[in-house]
């Protein structure tokens, strides 16, 4: 079956030519109008349409947005926050990079809809420290916003007033995880905190309520508000409304920015009908799904089991290719939709190699706090290091996967499944290659092997 059409909600005008990031062509674009709106409205009307919308978040837990917000504590008598949490980090996830740099006013709208919906009166973008440009446009769009009186005190005449900060990050992964920006945004080293038994939404920053919310998922809020929980809803399927964007990656032809309603899209139509397939010569040998922390599927491999469908119960076999790119579809076969973000591999690719990267990365993020996932993390590292380089030992492969099954479920925060389920699926479906290093005590470096610290 050939490859649905993209629906375009997040991206409508994005790449048109012409659109710019300033106010005036935004508002020549409808931009405002959902605020102007909004904010005669009854703040509870917009919760209930973000219920109904079955929006869940777009950083990459997929929690529901309206459920989410729900659970925001507003007895307490503390002021609620907003966090945007702009800090997108995670590899091979660059939509919401994209989304402030060209359209930074979608997002400034949906946030003061957001806002306005809470009772919130002062809300935080937390941009992630390596986009000095995006924080800058961000802080001219919201300058501009101010000026035509959409963000600051009394709001459109109506008595709401609320500000947008901008708060550059501190350039560590870990500044994205909710609680560790939390603690980055009152001036501290970025440590998450345990949780449960408190979520930001009853004792977030500075021990009041907040809510955190991912760049795209705001944007989605102003589509919501604008058209209404049940019209989003019926983009989709259910339990994976509206439409999901994937950044694609590595070695397809196209790789880009693709928004689909969720779930009609499966793997092999993205990656072969919208992204062009293999480069020339080549076949697909393995994809990560959702960033980085997803875990790697391998091509060729069969997935079989029982899933719902309406009412029933159906079997499922599928080749990756035949995965939908939904959530649930994607967590069946033991990986996550997460972040969106896709990472192609062909048959050119050195899985230990390519492991060996992700634990580099993993290894200088952690935080530190946890034991399994600061000593595990270094381990895998340094393992898999060994490996390519060529000073592998015969228990390389076996002491590697013991390592990574003793940190998930460990740790404060899921930064610890995150570093662990990269080498966990790694190993599990390149088992062979992985111990073909182990195996041969000096393997030559490859010519291409990367020059890890
Ligand atoms: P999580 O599942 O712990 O939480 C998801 C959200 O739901 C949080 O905002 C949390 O506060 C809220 N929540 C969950 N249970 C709640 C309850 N009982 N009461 C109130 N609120 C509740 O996941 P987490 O740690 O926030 O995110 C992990 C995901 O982040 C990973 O799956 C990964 O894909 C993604 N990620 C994305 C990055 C990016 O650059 N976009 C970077 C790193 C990770
Ligand atoms: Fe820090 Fe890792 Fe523990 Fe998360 S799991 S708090 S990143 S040491």
């Amino acid at each position: 079956m050939p490859a649905p059409e993209q629906r375009r909600i997040i991206f409508q005008h994005i790449d048109e030519p012409g659109y710019t990031n300033d106010i005036d062509c935004y508002i020549r674009n409808g931009g405002y109008e959902v605020l102007k709106k909004a904010v005669t409205r009854k703040p509870e009307e917009i919760i209930e349409e973000v219920k109904k919308s079955g929006l869940r978040g777009r950083g990459g837990a997929g929690f529901p947005c309206g459920v989410k917000w729900g659970l925001v504590d507003r007895k307490s008598g503390k002021p609620i926050y907003l966090i945007v949490n702009a800090d997108e980090s995670e590899p091979g996830t660059f939509k919401d990079r994209y989304i402030m740099h060209q359209d930074p006013h979608q997002l400034i709208e949906g946030t003061m809809i957001s806002c306005f919906a809470n009772n919130v009166k002062q809300a935080y973008i937390y941009i992630r420290g390596e986009m000095p440009h995006g924080a800058r446009i961000l802080e001219k769009a919201i300058a501009e916003a101010r000026a035509k009186n959409f963000v600051g005190p009394n709001i459109l005449g109506t008595g709401y007033s609320c500000e947008i900060f901008v708060h550059r990050g501190a350039g560590a992964y870990i500044c994205g995880e909710e609680t560790g920006l939390i603690e980055s945004l009152e001036g501290k080293r970025a440590n998450p905190r345990i949780k449960p038994p408190y979520f930001p939404a009853v004792l977030g920053l500075y021990q009041c309520p907040t809510i955190v919310n991912n760049v795209e998922t705001l944007c989605h809020v102003k589509f919501i508000a604008e058209h209404g929980g049940a019209e989003y809803a019926k983009i989709g399927t259910p339990g994976n409304t509206g439409t999901r964007i994937f950044c694609v990656s590595g070695h397809v032809q196209r790789p880009g920015y693709y928004e689909f309603p969720a779930g009609t899209i499966t793997m092999g139509q993205l990656l072969n009908d919208v992204c062009g397939g293999p480069l020339p010569g080549r076949n697909f040998k393995a994809v990560i799904p959702g960033g980085s922390s997803a875990k790697v599927l391998r091509f060729g491999e069969r997935y079989k089991g029982k899933r719902k469908v309406g009412a029933d119960m159906v079997d499922y076999d599928w080749g990756v290719e035949d995965v939908p790119m939904d959530f649930d579809s994607l967590a069946m076969i033991g990986s996550m939709g997460g972040s969106g973000g896709v990472i192609v591999m062909d048959d050119t690719v050195n899985m230990v190699e390519a492991l060996a990267n992700i634990n580099a990365f993993y290894s200088h993020e952690s935080c530190g706090q946890c034991t399994p996932c600061r000593e595990g993390s270094l381990w895998m590292k340094k393992i898999t290091t060994r490996m390519v380089h060529g000073d592998a030992r015969p228990q390389d492969g076996a002491l590697l996967k013991s390592v990574a099954d003793q940190i998930p479920g460990r740790t404060i925060c899921a930064f610890g499944e995150a570093c662990s389920w990269p080498t966990q699926s790694f190993y599990l479906k390149f088992k062979d290659e992985f111990d073909g290093y182990a195996a041969t005590k000096k393997q030559p470096k490859p010519d291409n092997a990367l020059e890890l610290v």
